[in-house]
C-alpha cells in the first residue's frame, strides 16, 4: 500500500502525466485528509473490508456459512439509484434529448464546484484503476475513479478488473475516463462519522463531449460504481456512436447445442425483468445436452470486425437485486453466493447469515423466526404481517465476482470478445406483446426494440399496469438523444447490409402474458430455455415459423415441450395477437415516437405504417 498527504505524489509506477496531474488537481479541489492508490491487491481488499467493519460500515457475517462475506445497510435515503438527479451535460439540449435531464456543462460545472470544494474533508481519497473488460483488450477502455468511499473500493475490486496493471495498459499518455465520486459528507476535526455517509442533495452528472462523471451524495450502487451505469452505458453510449461500435444494456449468453455447435445471445431487458436470471439460466429436464454459459448478466460491449459483432462484458463481477433470488428463480446465481460476497440492504439473521424475501421458497415456506432487517430493526414473520416491513430492500444487492459463477462462460474473459449471433429485446407485458416473434428484417427488429416497454408497478408511476416505454432497455442510461441513438442502430445495420455481411437475427420476446384470471401462463425461468432453443434453431435453419404482423413467430409445434405440460391452448394465450389490442398499442407507440419526433429516423415511422396497414388487412 502507498499513502501520501503530499497530494500530487503517485506511486512511481504511475507514469501518465495527465492522470497525476488529474489527480493532483482534485486532491486540491476535494481536500481529503489523505490520498491512497489502490493497487487492486487481495491484501489491500481484506485491509478496505476491516476498515468498513472497523467503521460500521460492515458487519462480517458468519465464517462457516459465509466464508469472507460482509453486510452493508445503507442510510434509508440512499438505497437505489437516482434517475431524477442523474444528468446528462451536453453542450447542447438537444443532444441529451426528451428522455434525460440536461443541463449546460458550464451551469452543472459551476453548480458542482461549490460542493466538491472540500468535500473531502476529513476523508481519504482513493484512487481505484480499472479497466471496463479484459486488460488490454481493444473492445475494453480504462476508467479512474477517485472516492472518498472504502466501500465503493471494496466493490468496485470485485466489479471491474481493478489494480496497479492498469497503469501498464495506461502508459504514459493511454486515455482513461475520469470518473470522479464523493459521499459529499466532509469531516470536520473530531466529528464521529456515520456507517454510512451521503448526502441528501445528489447530482449523478455525465458530460458527453469530454467524456468526464462527476457523481456527488451517494454511496449506492450505479450512483457510486461509476465503471458500470455511469461510464459503460451513458459514456459509452456517446463513445460507441461517435466510433461506430454499440453499448448496450444487454446481458450476454453462450449456448452449447448437444452437437457440440456454440452460440452467444445478446439479449436487453429493463431493470426487473429477470434480466440475470435469464443470464444463468439453467437448461431444464428434457434438454440433456444443452449448456448455457454466462459471459455477462448486465451490459455488453460490442464491435464490429470484419463483418461479426463481437461483444464483451466489460463488467468482472455481478451487482444483482437479492429479493425473489432463490434456488428456482436462479441455481447458479444462488450457488454463487456462497463465499467472498458483499451483501448490501439485506436482513442479518440470529446465526451471521442473510435472508431477503423469496428466500422461504428454498425453505418449505418457513421465514426465519426472527432478523434484524437492512434498517436495524427486529424483524419477525408476525412484524412482517402486521406492519409489511421488509427484511431486504427492494433494491438490496449482493456483489459477487463472476468467477464466482460456476456456469462462467470459458470464453468471458477473451479480450478478442464473442460472436453474437442474435439479439433479445423483451419487456413486461401482460397483454398484446406475444411470447416471442423474430424481425424480418434489421429495421423491424430495431423497431421492436424502440417501442419494448414494461407495465410499471404502482411506485414508479403512481399507477398499476401503465406502459413506461423503455427502448433496448436504455432509457435511463443512453448518454444522448434516444432518436440518434436509434438512427445509430440503423446506422450499424447499413453499414452491414452495405458490405454484404450478414447480421445476428434479431428476436422480441415477452415472458409475462396474463390469462383471463390476471395469471401468468409462462412459466419463465429455466422454461426461458424452450424460446432460446427455438431462436438457436432458427440462426440454424431447422425451424421455420410463422409469419405474424409483428414478426416472425414459432409453431406450437417447432418448441420442444419435454417435461412441460403446455397446452396447444395455452400456446395460443401467450402468443395470439389480439387485433383491437394492437390498434391500441399502436396509437401508443405513435404517441412514445412524437415525444422521440426530434431525429426519429423515419424508417420507424415507415414500419409503423406498415403495422398498420398489416392490422387492417
Ligand atoms: C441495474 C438496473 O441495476 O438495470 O442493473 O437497474
Ligand atoms: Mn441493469
Amino acid at each position: 500500500m502507498s499513502s501520501s498527504v503530499e497530494y500530487a505524489k503517485a506511486p512511481n509506477y504511475v507514469k501518465n502525466a495527465k492522470l497525476v496531474a488529474w489527480v493532483a488537481e482534485m486532491a486540491a479541489l476535494t481536500k481529503p485528509a489523505d490520498v491512497y492508490w489502490c493497487d487492486g491487491s487481495e491484501e489491500e481488499y481484506a485491509a478496505m473490508c476491516q476498515r468498513l467493519v472497523d467503521a460500521g460500515t460492515f458487519k462480517k457475517l458468519n465464517e462457516a456459512k459465509r466464508p469472507n462475506s460482509f453486510l452493508a445497510c445503507s442510510d434509508p435515503s440512499d438505497v437505489a439509484r437516482v434517475e431524477d438527479r442523474t444528468f446528462i451535460c451536453s453542450e447542447k439540449k438537444e443532444n441529451a434529448g426528451p428522455t434525460n435531464n440536461w443541463m449546460a456543462p458550464a451551469e452543472m460545472r459551476a453548480t458542482l464546484q461549490p460542493l466538491f470544494d472540500g468535500c473531502m474533508k476529513g476523508r481519504t481519497m482513493y484512487v481505484i484503476p480499472f479497466s471496463m473488460g479484459p486488460l488490454g483488450s481493444p473492445i475494453a477502455h480504462i476508467g479512474i475513479e477517485l472516492t472518498d468511499s472504502a466501500y465503493v473500493v471494496a466493490n468496485q475490486k470485485i466489479m471491474t478488473r481493478m489494480g496497479k496493471a492498469v497503469y501498464d495498459v495506461l502508459g504514459t499518455d493511454g486515455e482513461f475516463v475520469p470518473c470522479m465520486h464523493t459521499v459529499g459528507a466532509p469531516l470536520e476535526p473530531g466529528q464521529a462519522d456515520v456507517t454510512w455517509p451521503c448526502n441528501k442533495n445528489k447530482y449523478i452528472c455525465h458530460f458527453p463531449e469530454t467524456r468526464e462523471i462527476w457523481s456527488f451524495g451517494s454511496g449506492y450502487g450505479g450512483n457510486a460504481l461509476l465503471g458500470k451505469k455511469c461510464f459503460a452505458l451513458r459514456i459509452a453510449s456517446n463513445m460507441a456512436r461517435d466510433e461506430g461500435w454499440l453499448a448496450e444494456h444487454m446481458m450476454i449468453l453462450g449456448v452449447t447445442t448437444p452437437e457440440g455447435k456454440k452460440y452467444h445471445v445478446a439479449a436487453a431487458f429493463p431493470s426487473a425483468c429477470g434480466k440475470t436470471n435469464f443470464a444463468m439460466l439453467v437448461p431444464p429436464a428434457g434438454f440433456e445436452g444443452w449448456k448455457v454459459t454466462t459471459v455477462g448478466d448486465d451490459i455488453a460491449w460490442i464491435k464490429p470486425i470484419d463483418g461479426k459483432m463481437y461483444a464483451i462484458n466489460p463488467e468482472a463481477g455481478y451487482f444483482g437485486v437479492a429479493p425473489g433470488t432463490n434456488f428456482h428463480t436462479n441455481q447458479n446465481c444462488m450457488s454463487s453466493l456462497n463465499k467472498n460476497v458483499i451483501y448490501t440492504n439485506v436482513g442479518l439473521t440470529d446465526d451471521g447469515d442473510v435472508w431477503w424475501e423469496g428466500m422461504e421458497d428454498d425453505n418449505g415456506g418457513v421465514k426465519p423466526a426472527h432478523l434484524i432487517d437492512w434498517q436495524g430493526k427486529d424483524w419477525t414473520p408476525e412484524i412482517a404481517k402486521q406492519t409489511g416491513a421488509k427484511a431486504a430492500h427492494p433494491n438490496a444487492r449482493f456483489t459477487v465476482a463472476a468467477i464466482n459463477n460456476k456456469a462462467l462462460d470459458p470464453e468471458w474473459d477473451n479480450p478478442k470478445g464473442v460472436v453474437i449471433d442474435a439479439f433479445m429485446f423483451g419487456g413486461r407485458r401482460s397483454t398484446t406483446v406475444p411470447l416471442a416473434t423474430e424481425a424480418r428484417s434489421w429495421v423491424e427488429g430495431v423497431y421492436m426494440a424502440a417501442t419494448m416497454g414494461s407495465e410499471t408497478t404502482a411506485a414508479a408511476v403512481g399507477q398499476m399496469g401503465v406502459v413506461r416505454r423503455d427502448p433496448f432497455a436504455m432509457l435511463p442510461f443512453c448518454g444522448y438523444n434516444m432518436s440518434d441513438y436509434f438512427q445509430h442502430w440503423l446506422n450499424v445495420g447499413a453499414k452491414f447490409k452495405a458490405a454484404g455481411q450478414s447480421l445476428p437475427n434479431i428476436y422480441c420476446v415477452n415472458w409475462f402474458r396474463k390469462d383471463a384470471n390476471g395469471k401468468f401462463v409462462w412459466p419463465g425461468y429455466s422454461d426461458n430455455m424452450r424460446v432460446l432453443k427455438w431462436i438457436i434453431d432458427r440462426v440454424e435453419g431447422k425451424a421455420v415459423g410463422v409469419d405474424t404482423m409483428f414478426g416472425r413467430a414459432p409453431l406450437f409445434d417447432e418448441l420442444t415441450w419435454n417435461g412441460l405440460n403446455f397446452s396447444a391452448e395455452q400456446f395460443k394465450t401467450v402468443t395470439s395477437i389480439d387485433k383491437a389490442a394492437w390498434a391500441e398499442e399502436l396509437k401508443l407507440h405513435e404517441a412514445h415516437f412524437q415525444q422521440l419526433a426530434y431525429h426519429l429516423p423515419k424508417e420507424l415511422v415507415e414500419t409503423k405504417a406498415l403495422f398498420a396497414k398489416q392490422l387492417a388487412a
